[in-house]
């Protein structure tokens, strides 16, 4: 694709005559935004530049190995990356919080305060790399109507980092555009064309308190599924499918035991923009296989539940 060839070319061509011999840090989710902003950077800078990843236990089975694969020591970028185990700070913060926006505050304030840590042994930097992406922009631009759920991303990073200059490098791509240039400069499809996954992670997808022990429930519950529907050739025509955890446990019967375990519930949406969205209609082959694996297979489920609801009135995630 030769405009995206240039797209990219010319990108890190002006990053470099920008960034000189600055220092240049990052915020790396994982997701497709930063991961791209990050190695158009590494191809510019090389080593000058940081990426810091936050592993906030939040996180979908294996996420944070796979995000080290690609960016850390053993990676094919020159860059420094720092991971961050912040795990049990971060269970230790959400212990006895049910309600969904007080956990969302927690889940960013603490984002903040883990970053700052990192950056003030980093010291000062001359640039902050951020992955806004051109609908990004728009939706600042004209403001928000309502707002139904406070979406957190790493607005609050400048704020607490020393730099002099931000720098968002994809603020004019869509992401479609943004997908073509990550291929472009290398990376993984796997992650390239990766699902949205929101910024407060599984805080979101447990329903009510959140819980190491429920972590690893829904984490195993939402591998499995994501396992079977990939098998089942589904993936590319889903805008979004997971796992989430409900806060019902429920009887059930295993062997010769009544059992009262939690319900796992399977959402998959098709939309064109998020803001509304259908249930997709999984077939019954699939959620039987995947029900009757996370039953087997995840300790402390013995409900499967799909959800048929679409947006509106349901909202995508379930908090
Ligand atoms: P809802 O649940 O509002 O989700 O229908 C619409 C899209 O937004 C994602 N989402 C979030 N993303 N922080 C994020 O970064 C959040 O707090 C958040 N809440 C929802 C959701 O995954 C879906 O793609």
């Amino acid at each position: 694709d030769w405009k995206m060839n240039s797209f990219v070319e010319t990108a890190i061509y002006s990053l470099r005559k920008k960034i000189g011999s600055g220092r240049v840090l990052c915020a790396l989710s994982g997701g497709v935004d930063s991961s791209v902003a990050a190695v158009l950077l590494s191809k510019a800078v090389g080593k000058q530049l940081t990426c810091v990843f936050v592993d906030h236990g939040l996180l979908r089975k294996n996420e944070g190995d796979e995000v080290e694969a690609v960016f850390g020591t053993k990676g094919a970028y020159e860059l420094n990356f720092v991971r961050v185990n912040a795990r049990q700070r971060y269970y230790e913060k959400l212990k006895g919080i049910t309600e969904p926006e007080e956990k969302r505050k927690i889940i960013g304030a603490e984002f903040i305060r883990v970053f700052e840590e990192e950056a003030k042994k980093i010291g000062a930097v001359d640039f902050l790399v951020q992955g806004t992406i051109y609908p990004d922009v728009i939706e600042s631009g004209l403001g928000k109507s309502a707002v139904i759920k406070s979406h957190h991303n790493v607005g609050g990073l400048p704020d607490v980092v020393d730099f002099k200059e931000i720098i968002e490098p994809l603020r004019m791509l869509f992401k479609d555009e943004v997908r073509k240039a990550g291929l472009e400069l290398g990376i993984p499809e796997h992650l390239v064309f990766r699902q949205p996954f929101p910024g407060p992670g599984l805080g979101i997808r447990i329903v009510g308190e959140v819980t190491e022990e429920k972590v690893r429930i829904v984490q195993e519950a939402d591998y499995i599924y994501r396992e079977e529907i990939i098998r089942a050739g589904l993936d590319k025509e889903l805008g979004q499918y997971f796992a989430a955890l409900t806060n019902m446990r429920s009887v059930g019967v295993m062997g010769d035991f009544r059992t009262y375990d939690y319900a796992v519930a399977l959402r998959a949406v098709n939309t064109s923009d998020f803001m509304t969205a259908e249930a997709a209609q999984i077939p019954w082959e699939v959620l039987g296989k995947v029900t009757s694996r996370i039953v087997n297979e995840v300790k402390g489920v013995n409900r499967v539940l799909y959800d048929c609801t679409g947006k509106p009135p349901g909202t995508i995630e379930f908090e």
